[in-house]
Formats: structure tokens, sequence, C-alpha cells
């Protein structure tokens, strides 16, 4: 029984245990040193990401570590090792490191802004390391798609997203960019974190264009980890 008098059901003690599994990959330095930084461990690496206060995408977000968690765990299944992976609003590029040390050509993604962080936690993490070198490049969403991503040219098994759906104005170019990135025998995986009613109307306007499956949730952190790939496929 929890302190409310309530019964725990299997599902809570299942969240409760791997939320905790995936938390304790977390650590931070004994030293305090004049570049801040956070620790992780995955996939067998000390990873250590330099994080800034001043925008979403500087911090790593739980998101991001259920992600990691997932890809590390599932390995088998799906299968990074010399696969395309592309990142979307990869931030401090913790998922991107990961599945780059699981052997994928990975290029992660996001604002201008936000790509001196990301490249430098990527470099700092995969050289020597990696098998593929990931690469780092701007993608704004809805953005000049075809002309930095042409259609002709994509080629990704994978999709990564982590925490990108919340209360910005940017949803529908959101949705028009996984659908551009997106060919037939891509895989999306994509882990949302629930905030607000406006998170799960994007989650029907994506049903619209993709076929959802819900592969993990962990209610004590408003996250679920969703595959998804393009409604219609031929091969379906
Ligand atoms: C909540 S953060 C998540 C960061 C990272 N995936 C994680 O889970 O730690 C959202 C990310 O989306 C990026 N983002 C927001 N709006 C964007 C846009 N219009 N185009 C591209 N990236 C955007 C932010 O820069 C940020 O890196």
């Amino acid at each position: 029984m929890d302190p409310e008098g309530q019964e725990e059901t299997r599902e809570d003690r299942d969240d409760k245990q791997v939320v905790t599994e995936i938390m304790a990959r977390c650590f931070t330095p004994a030293l305090i040193t004049n570049t801040p930084w956070e620790g992780f461990h995955f996939v067998g690496h000390e990873i250590r990401i330099t994080e800034a206060t001043d925008s979403y995408g500087a911090v790593v977000w739980p998101s991001a570590l259920v992600l990691c968690h997932f890809l590390e765990t599932n390995a088998k299944q799906y299968n990074m090792v010399d696969k395309y992976v592309i990142e979307i609003g990869a931030g401090t590029g913790l998922v991107s490191i990961v599945a780059s040390l699981l052997g994928a050509y990975v290029t992660a993604t996001d604002l201008p802004e936000l790509l001196g962080n990301l490249q430098y936690n990527i470099s700092r993490n995969t050289k020597m390391k990696c098998k593929h070198l990931p690469q780092v490049r701007e993608l704004s969403w809805g953005v000049a798609l075809e002309r930095n991503f042409p259609r002709s040219v994509n080629n990704f098994d994978y999709i990564l997203a982590a925490d990108v759906v919340y209360a910005h104005p940017f949803l529908e170019e959101l949705l028009v960019t996984f659908d551009h990135l997106c060919k037939e025998t891509t895989v999306i995986l994509w882990v949302m974190k629930f905030r607000l009613e406006k998170e799960n109307k994007f989650v029907d306007r994506f049903k619209e264009l993709f076929d959802l499956e819900e592969l993990s949730s962990f209610p004590s952190l408003d996250i679920k980890l969703y595959k998804a790939m393009k409604k219609n496929r031929r091969s379906a």
C-alpha cells in the first residue's frame, strides 16, 4: 500500500523500478570544474554533457534519458549498427551520442544557436569511441527542408526525438519535418512528455500521418515512448 492507502499496481511498481534504473544513469562530478558538466553511463561509456541554463535545448531532459535507456536495452531489436539515424531537437546531444556509441551513422540536428554546445558535447564523447563519427547540422523545423535535406537523398533508418512537443509555436512545422524525413521504411522512436492538453492534440494530428505504437509508458514521469511509421506503406 502507498501512504495514501491506495493499492500499488504491478504497472506502478514496474514504472518506479525502471525509472529508478534510468535515473541512476546520471551522476554529477565529484569535483567542481571551470566548465560544469553532468555525467551519464550508457553503453559502457561515461558520457560528459555540458549544459547551459539559457535555453530549453541546453539541459538534458528526462525524455532523453528514457530514449537512451531504451536504445541501450533494446539494441538487439532496434539495432543501430551501420544504420542511418537523424535526431531532431537534439539539444545537448546525449541521445545522438548514445546512438553513435551503438554504431549508427548519426546526424544530430537542432536550431542554429544550439549547435556550438551540441558539437562540443558530441565531439568530446564520440572521438575515437565510435564506429562512425556523427555529424551536427542545423535543422529548424519546417525551414528549407527540401534544400537542406532533399527527399531524394534522405535515407534514414531511424528518426529519434526526445521531448520535442511542448508549448512552442512550431508544432505544425514539427509534423511537416517528421513527414519530410520519413521514408516508407523509416522507424520513428519518439519520447513524449505530456504536460498540457495541446500535446494530446499533437498526438492526434500525428496519428493522421503515422501508425503509432506505444512501446512503453512511465506514468511517474508523464512520459510515453512511441514507435511510428508512415501510414499506408506499400509493405504494410
Ligand atoms: C525540451 S528540449 C529537448 C532536448 C533534448 N532532445 C532532450 O530531450 O534533452 C527541445 C529541443 O527542441 C529544439 N527546438 C525547439 N524548437 C525548434 C525548432 N523550431 N526547430 C528545431 N529545433 C527546435 C530545442 O532547441 C531543444 O533542443
